[in-house]
C-alpha cells in the first residue's frame, strides 16, 4: 500500500529509490564549475541538488538543462501565500525537476495550493516541505519564537505535510526515526547535515554520519560541501557512498 501511494503521488516508483539516493548539493556560483561536478559524479549513480546560489547564478534555462541529464533536486523552499506558491510549482515543475520543496511553514492552505499544482504537472515532482532548517537548535529556534525541540517541531511539521498529501520533508537526520514513527505509510526523509564522523561540522547543527542516517532509514541524504570542496570529489562521493552500503 505504501509504495502505490509513494507512487501515484509522484510518478517515481520505489524502484527508483534504489539509485540517487545521495543527492550532491551543487552549491557553487559558477554553472561551469557545476556542469563539471555533474559530469564527474553522475556516474556514480546521484541525484544533484540546484539551491539558490546556482539558481541565480544559472537561471531556469541552466537548470532545465541539467534536469535533461541527471534528477535535480530543486531546493529553492518557497515560502508565500497559496497562489504565488501554487505559480512558482508550477514554474518549477516545467523545468522537469525530480524535486521541489515549500516550506512546511507556510500552512495547511499553502500546502494544499502546492500539492494541486504539483499534480497537474506534466511531469510530476516529488514535493516535499521543508521542517526545520538543519543549522538550527533549540536556542534559534526559541528566538524565532518557537519553544520546544526541533524534533517536536519537524513532527508536528511532518504530520500537517502527510495531511496535506506532499510526498515528504526534508529534515535532519536526527529526526529521521520520529517522523517515520509518526507518520503513517511512506512517507520519504530528504536529509542534509551528513557529516562524517571527523568532519567539521561548518554551519550544520543537526547532523549524522552516512552510515547513521541510513541505519535510522533515511531515503534521500544530502552532501555539499564535504564532496564539492573535497580535493577528490569523485573519491568523496565514494566513500560516502560506501558508508552509506553502496559500493560503485
Ligand atoms: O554543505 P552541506 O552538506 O552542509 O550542504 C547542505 C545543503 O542542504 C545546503 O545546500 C543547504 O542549503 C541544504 N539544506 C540544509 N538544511 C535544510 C534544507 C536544505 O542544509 N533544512
Amino acid at each position: 500500500m505504501t509504495g502505490d501511494r509513494y507512487s501515484k503521488r509522484s510518478g517515481h516508483s520505489n524502484k527508483d529509490r534504489s539509485i540517487e539516493r545521495l543527492i550532491v548539493a551543487l552549491d557553487v556560483s559558477d554553472p561551469g564549475r557545476a556542469r563539471e561536478l555533474v559530469e564527474a559524479l553522475s556516474p556514480l549513480g546521484i541525484g544533484f541538488k540546484v539551491g539558490l546560489e546556482l539558481f541565480l547564478a544559472g537561471g531556469p534555462q541552466f537548470v532545465e538543462e541539467l534536469a535533461g541529464r541527471c534528477r535535480i533536486f530543486l531546493d529553492l523552499k518557497f515560502h508565500d501565500i497559496p497562489n504565488t506558491v501554487a505559480a512558482a510549482v508550477r514554474s518549477a515543475a516545467s523545468l522537469k525537476v525530480w524535486m521541489l520543496n515549500v516550506h512546511a511553514a507556510g500552512g495547511r492552505k499553502m500546502l494544499a495550493a502546492a500539492r494541486e499544482a504539483a499534480e497537474k504537472a506534466d511531469h510530476r515532482p516529488i514535493l516535499l516541505a521543508v521542517t526545520v532548517l538543519t543549522s538550527m537548535d533549540d536556542q534559534e529556534m526559541a528566538e524565532t519564537g518557537c519553544p520546544g525541540s526541533a524534533a517536536d517541531r519537524v513532527v508536528r511539521l511532518a504530520r500537517l505535510a502527510e495531511e496535506c498529501s506532499l510526498d515528504g520533508v526534508v529534515c535532519s537526520p536526527l529526526e529521521i526515526s520520529p517522523v517515520k514513527e509518526s507518520v503513517p505509510g511512506h512517507f520519504i526523509t530528504v536529509t542534509p547535515g551528513i557529516r562524517a564522523a571527523e568532519e567539521d561540522a561548518g554551519d550544520q547543527s543537526r547532523i549524522a554520519t552516512p552510515a547513521g542516517a541510513i541505519r535510522a532509514g533515511g531515503d534521500y541524504l544530502v552532501v555539499g560541501r564535504p564532496i564539492t570542496r573535497a580535493a577528490d570529489p569523485v573519491e568523496a562521493a565514494r566513500s560516502i557512498l560506501a558508508d552509506m552500503g553502496i559500493n560503485r
